[in-house]
């Protein structure tokens, strides 16, 4: 199966996952395995926006940072200029936080409520050149499903 083919597999999975469930943090675990279980990422998980800095939510993989300051890292980029912020090799991205030194790509979208961004999805690989348009794509409608109207 191609990524594509896994991504529009998920969807449907994962709005269906998140349709009986209000509660952000629920929802955010669950989406957060089922990514995890479809592909072979490192790390995956969310961040959440409290006051000026990112704090750890749910996530699967190693331990990580708890905190990450607005515009800092990869994670407070993306939330800085409220766009997906893909990185091919995260040895080469200034200010990069290596929370493990085991990852080498990242994509981190932001998650948007009323035009606001109250969270980012983070996810880390240990390949290089893992994420493209096809992951921000996917991981855009993903982080989407997120927030409730
Ligand atoms: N590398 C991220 C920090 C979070 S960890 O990857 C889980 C960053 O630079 O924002």
């Amino acid at each position: 199966m191609t990524k594509e083919e896994t991504y529009q597999q998920l969807l449907p999975q994962i709005k269906a996952l998140v349709a009986g469930e209000q509660d952000i943090i629920a929802n955010m675990a669950n989406v957060g395995a089922a990514l995890h279980e479809a592909f072979d990422f490192w790390w995956t998980g969310f961040y959440r926006v409290e006051g000026d800095v990112l704090v750890l939510g749910p996530f699967q993989g190693p331990i990580a940072c708890t905190r990450i300051p607005y515009g800092r890292g990869v994670c407070g980029t993306a939330w800085a200029q409220g766009q997906t912020v893909i990185v091919p090799n995260v040895h080469e991205f200034a200010g990069h936080i290596a929370c493990s030194s085991a990852s080498n790509s990242e994509i981190v979208v932001p998650i948007h409520r009323d035009g606001e961004v109250i969270a980012v999805l983070d996810i880390d690989s240990t390949a290089f050149n893992t994420f493209d348009s096809i992951d921000r794509h996917y991981l855009e409608q993903i982080a989407a499903t997120l927030v409730k109207a």
